[in-house]
C-alpha cells in the first residue's frame, strides 16, 4: 500500500471549537481505521495578537515549527497552507471564507455556513470559479451514525418515510449566562440566536434524511411554516424557533413528507442531562428510527419495526484511547479519556476530497447548504428577524 497523503491545515480563528476540532485534526488516523491520509497543522491566526496563536499551536499539540499570525490577512499568504479551517462566528464566515477564497485557499467553514443564502451563492460561485474546494462544516454527516441511518432509510428499512421530528435546544439561561449580551450566542452583530447556531443540526436531520436520500434529479426544497420568539434583551436574535417543513414527493415515493424542526436557547432536549430520548425520530410505514445522543454528536440508534423489535446500535468515538492521557472535548464538558469529539470524520473528508481532486463535500454538497440557508432566509423572513446589515451584506471587503 502506498504511505498516506499529508494535508496541510491552517486554523483561522482560536476559540472553543477552533481548539476542539484541531485537536481530533491531530489525533492519529490509524486510530478510527483511516489509513490513505494524515493531517498536520501548518499555521494558525488569530485576531487579536500573534501571542493569541502561538499559545493556541501550543494548547492543542501542534508541531513546533507551524506559524503563529496575528492577522487573518497575513496568514491566508502562507504557502504551505492547503486548506483552511474557519472558526469565526458565523457573521464572519462571508468576509473570512473570501478571504481565504481570494488567496487560492480552499476552505471548510463552520456552520452555518454564512447568515444569508445570497452569501453561502457567492462563495460557491467564487470557489467554483478558482476551482477550489469549499465545504459547510456540518461534521455530523460524516459521523459513521448518519452514514448508517442513511443506509438504513435508502435500503427501504422503515419504507419511504413519511415524518421527521428533530429538536436541537439547549436550556442555556441566556440572561443569566450573557448578561451584557455580547456573546455570540444571542449578539445580533455576531448573528446571535438559536436558529444559526442550533437550529441547524435539527434541520441537519431533517435534511440528511428526507432530502439527501431522495434521488438528486427528483428531490425539491420543502415548503415552510415557521415561528420566531425573540430574545428580548438584544432584540434581533431568536430565543426559539420552531420549523413545520412538507417535502414534495411523487407518489411512488411515498407522496408528500413532513417535518418538525425545533430550537430553542430557553428549553432543552435533554432537561437535567437527562439523554434518555430521542432527539431525531424518523417514522416510516414499516418503522422508526430513533438517534440518541445530541442532534450534533449522536452516539445510538433505535430501530423499531411494526410489530414492536427495538435492535439499538452504538456507535462509540473513537481516539487514542485510555491510557493515553488525551482529553478533548467543547463547551465545558470534556470527552473521557481517549474519546474523540468526532470533528475529525469531516476533516477526513475534507483531505480526501483534496488529494482526490473533489471540490465538496460527498454528504453536503453545496447546494444542498445554500438550500438550507434559503429556508433559515425563510424562517427568518416569516419571523421577522434581520441582523444588521454589515453582516447581511455582499460587500466584500466590509470591516467587522
Ligand atoms: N461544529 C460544532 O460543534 C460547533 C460548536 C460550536 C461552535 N461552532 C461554530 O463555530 C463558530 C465559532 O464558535 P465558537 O464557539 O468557537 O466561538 P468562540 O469560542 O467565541 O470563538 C470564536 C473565535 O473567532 C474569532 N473572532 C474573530 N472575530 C471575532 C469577533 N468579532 N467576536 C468574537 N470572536 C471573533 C476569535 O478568535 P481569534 O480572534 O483569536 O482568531 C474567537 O476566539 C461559530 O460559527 C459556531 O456556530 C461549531
Amino acid at each position: 500500500m502506498s504511505s498516506p497523503k499529508t494535508v496541510r491545515w491552517g486554523i483561522l480563528a482560536t476559540g472553543g471549537i477552533a481548539s476542539t476540532f484541531t485537536k481530533d485534526l491531530l489525533c492519529d488516523p490509524t486510530t478510527r481505521g483511516v489509513k490513505h491520509l494524515k493531517h498536520t497543522v501548518v499555521a494558525a491566526a488569530s485576531s487579536s495578537s500573534e501571542s493569541r496563536a502561538k499559545e493556541f499551536l501550543k494548547e492543542v499539540g501542534a508541531p513546533s515549527d507551524a506559524k503563529a499570525y496575528g492577522s487573518y490577512d497575513a496568514f491566508v499568504k502562507n504557502p504551505d497552507i492547503d486548506i483552511v479551517y474557519i472558526a469565526t462566528p458565523h457573521s464572519h464566515h462571508y468576509q473570512n471564507a473570501m478571504l481565504c477564497l481570494e488567496a487560492s485557499k480552499n476552505v471548510l467553514c463552520e456552520k452555518a455556513f454564512t447568515v444569508n443564502a445570497a452569501q453561502a451563492r457567492k462563495l460557491a460561485e467564487v470557489a467554483k470559479s478558482k476551482k477550489l474546494f469549499l465545504m459547510e462544516a456540518v461534521w455530523t454527516r460524516y459521523f459513521p451514525l448518519s452514514v448508517y441511518v442513511r443506509e438504513q432509510i435508502t435500503s427501504g428499512r422503515i419504507g419511504p418515510i413519511t415524518r421527521v421530528i428533530s429538536d436541537n435546544s439547549m436550556a442555556l439561561d441566556p440572561e443569566k449566562s450573557f448578561p451584557d449580551g455580547k456573546h455570540r450566542m444571542v449578539n445580533p452583530d455576531l448573528a446571535g440566536g438559536a436558529l444559526l447556531d442550533l437550529g441547524i443540526y435539527a434541520l441537519t436531520w431533517v435534511f440528511q434524511t428526507m432530502y439527501h436520500t431522495q434521488p438528486e434529479d427528483s428531490r425539491q426544497p420543502p415548503k415552510l411554516q415557521a415561528f420566531v420568539k425573540n430574545y428580548e434583551p438584544t432584540g434581533q436574535a431568536d430565543e426559539q424557533s420552531t420549523m413545520i417543513l412538507q417535502f414534495p414527493r411523487s407518489q411512488e415515493q411515498g407522496g408528500d413528507a413532513h417535518a418538525v424542526a425545533t430550537t430553542s436557547l430557553r428549553v432543552a432536549t435533554a432537561p437535567g442531562g437527562n439523554m434518555n430520548q430521542p432527539f431525531v425520530r424518523i417514522q416510516g410505514p414499516k418503522g422508526e428510527i430513533q438517534v440518541f445522543g445530541h442532534a450534533f454528536r449522536p452516539l445510538s440508534t433505535k430501530i423499531i419495526d411494526q410489530g414492536g423489535k427495538v435492535e439499538s446500535k452504538d456507535f462509540p468515538i473513537p481516539g487514542p484511547g485510555k491510557g493515553s492521557g488525551w482529553y478533548n472535548g467543547f463547551g465545558g464538558s470534556l470527552q473521557s479519556e481517549g474519546e474523540g469529539h468526532g470533528m475529525f470524520w469531516e476533516a477526513d473528508e475534507a483531505a480526501d476530497a483534496i488529494i482526490n481532486g473533489r471540490k465538496e463535500g460527498r454528504y453536503l454538497g453545496l447546494d444542498e447548504s445554500i438550500l438550507i440557508m434559503e429556508v433559515m432566509d425563510e424562517v427568518r423572513k416569516q419571523g421577522g428577524l434581520k441582523y444588521p446589515e454589515k453582516i447581511e451584506t455582499l460587500d466584500y471587503p466590509t470591516q467587522l
